[in-house]
């Protein structure tokens, strides 16, 4: 299975990066550095490798998979609900409504190309000027999932979000399309 592993965890991020574990653990480290979050929204976390790295970095987690999550029982800085993140959208919205600085939201539930785009359009109209939504499998090469971003990019444009760019780093090669929200008015 492409991807790395963080402590006793695995993160599926696929990469292409020569440096895969590396690259995939200093991406995260960079991303917390530069939007500094209140919070990270990780939904659909699978084994929740990726929250407890963002804890662990000093960023609370709050960490949704419909099925559980036995490493992040108890894990510092991370809040772990076993839940659906579609039907209880609104919960999760009205968390982050409240959130006293920016957010980051990761929507890897995966499932194919209509849940992928499903997940992110059911988050992107709800979040605030600042905060980042990051969706996985977006790459356009295949060992990134290979789903297009043809449909996304125009959509979450149209919900004022500018793609986020990184020196350093082209995160499609991990997969991932990383986007912004300049304007809320959309
Ligand atoms: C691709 S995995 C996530 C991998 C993880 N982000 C990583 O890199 O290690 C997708 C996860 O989404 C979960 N999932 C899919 N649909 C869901 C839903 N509606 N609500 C909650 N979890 C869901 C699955 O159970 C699975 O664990």
């Amino acid at each position: 299975m492409p991807g790395c592993e963080y402590k006793q965890f695995r993160i599926m991020q696929a990469t292409t990066y020569e440096d895969k574990y590396g690259k995939v653990l200093a991406f995260y480290r960079d991303l917390a550095a530069l939007v500094r979050p209140a919070r990270f929204y990780d939904l659909g976390c699978w084994q929740g490798g990726i929250s407890a790295l963002m804890a662990d970095l000093g960023v609370p987690a709050v960490a949704v998979d419909m099925d559980p999550a036995p490493l992040l029982e108890g894990y510092p800085g991370v809040e772990f609900h076993r839940d659906d993140y579609m039907g209880s959208a609104d919960k999760y919205l009205m968390m982050i409504a409240d959130e006293t600085g920016p957010v980051v939201v990761l929507c890897d539930g995966g499932g194919g190309e209509e849940a992928k785009l499903e997940q992110a359009l059911r988050y992107a109209p709800g979040l605030r000027v600042g905060d980042v939504l990051l969706t996985h499998d977006f790459g356009e090469v295949a060992e990134s999932g290979g789903t297009t971003p043809a449909r996304l990019y125009p959509a979450m444009a149209a919900l004022g979000y500018d793609r986020l760019e990184m020196d350093g780093y082209d995160p499609l090669l991990m997969g991932l399309s990383m986007h912004v929200r300049v304007r809320a008015d959309a």
